[in-house]
């Protein structure tokens, strides 16, 4: 018979002020699907932690989880100095306004310009004048590299555009953290690269802690300062880019290899 204990069965583990989000021991149903299970990670406040694993292994829910858009079913997540499960509805929207979030397939409205579509989130969640949203929309978009872009429709872009079109859009709030879901898929190499550059430059000039879902190890070994390892639902591997390199996990060389040949069913 499945155990159906409430959450609160465990003893909450606040993290200290260095740590931004921390995931205590989370488990994750869709269903009867179980996605996460006692999944457990801190997001360093200030430093970049990217979450790799395979296709389907949770990943977006994480996001997802540590945004508070998804309740875990067990377990407790800490995001920004709060416990979510025990906030309401209205103060986790409060908490989420302090996060902004790169979506895995860009989302930019496309009747609307680039500036619009970058602008949208503070006219969704602030008072500020258009004056002071004009500077802030200008200042992500040269933060992007998309400076003098604003007028255009998103469809007059290319795809690596769109998704600094989209950066834009998550850091105009200011956030203290931000979310980007597989940044670089779909992209070809030398866009990889600019978006990689883009990661990078956005985190040192923010000064602002990122979680960053990635299949592109390079990009990975660039911008990370932790490296989180999600299999079967919990997270195997954690640690600096040597660190989870020199792993001597079998399932952890696996991916990082992408062998067909090791512990991984493929
Ligand atoms: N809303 C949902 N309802 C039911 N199942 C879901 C839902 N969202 C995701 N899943 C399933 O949960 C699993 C994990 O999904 P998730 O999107 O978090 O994986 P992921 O690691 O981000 O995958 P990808 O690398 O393909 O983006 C997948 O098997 C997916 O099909
Ligand atoms: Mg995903």
């Amino acid at each position: 018979m499945i155990d159906e204990k409430p959450s609160r069965e465990l003893e909450p583990s606040p993290p200290p002020p260095d740590v931004a989000i921390r995931l205590q021991s989370i488990e994750l149903r869709y269903g009867e699907k179980i996605v996460l299970s006692d999944c457990s990670l801190d997001c360093i406040r200030g430093h970049t932690t990217c979450i790799i694993g395979l296709s389907g292994a949770g990943k977006s829910t994480i996001l997802r989880v540590a945004n508070g858009l998804r309740r875990p079913t067990r377990g407790c997540v800490f995001t920004l100095g709060s416990e979510l499960s025990r906030l309401p509805e209205t103060e986790i929207l409060e908490i989420r306004k302090r996060i902004g979030f790169a979506f895995q397939y860009n989302a930019l409205f496309d009747s609307m310009t680039v500036a619009d579509n970058v602008a949208f989130p503070l006219y969704e969640l602030t008072d500020l004048e258009d004056d002071e949203i004009n500077e802030r929309v200008k200042s992500a978009l040269e933060s992007v590299g998309l400076d003098g872009e604003g007028d255009r429709l998103p469809g007059e872009l290319s795809g690596g555009m769109q998704k600094r079109a989209g950066f834009a859009r998550a850091i105009v709030n200011e956030p203290e953290i931000i979310m980007f879901d597989e940044p670089t898929t779909g992209l070809d190499p030398i866009m990889t690269n600019i978006i990689t550059e883009t990661i990078k430059n956005i985190q040192h000039k923010l000064k602002v802690t990122c979680l960053v879902i990635s299949h592109d190890l390079p990009s990975v070994f660039a911008i990370a300062d932790e490296i989180a390892l999600l299999f079967e639902g919990t997270i195997i591997e954690y640690g600096s880019v040597s660190k989870v390199r020199q792993s001597p996990n079998p399932i952890v060389q696996q991916f990082l290899q992408g062998s067909d040949v090791g512990p991984i069913p493929v």
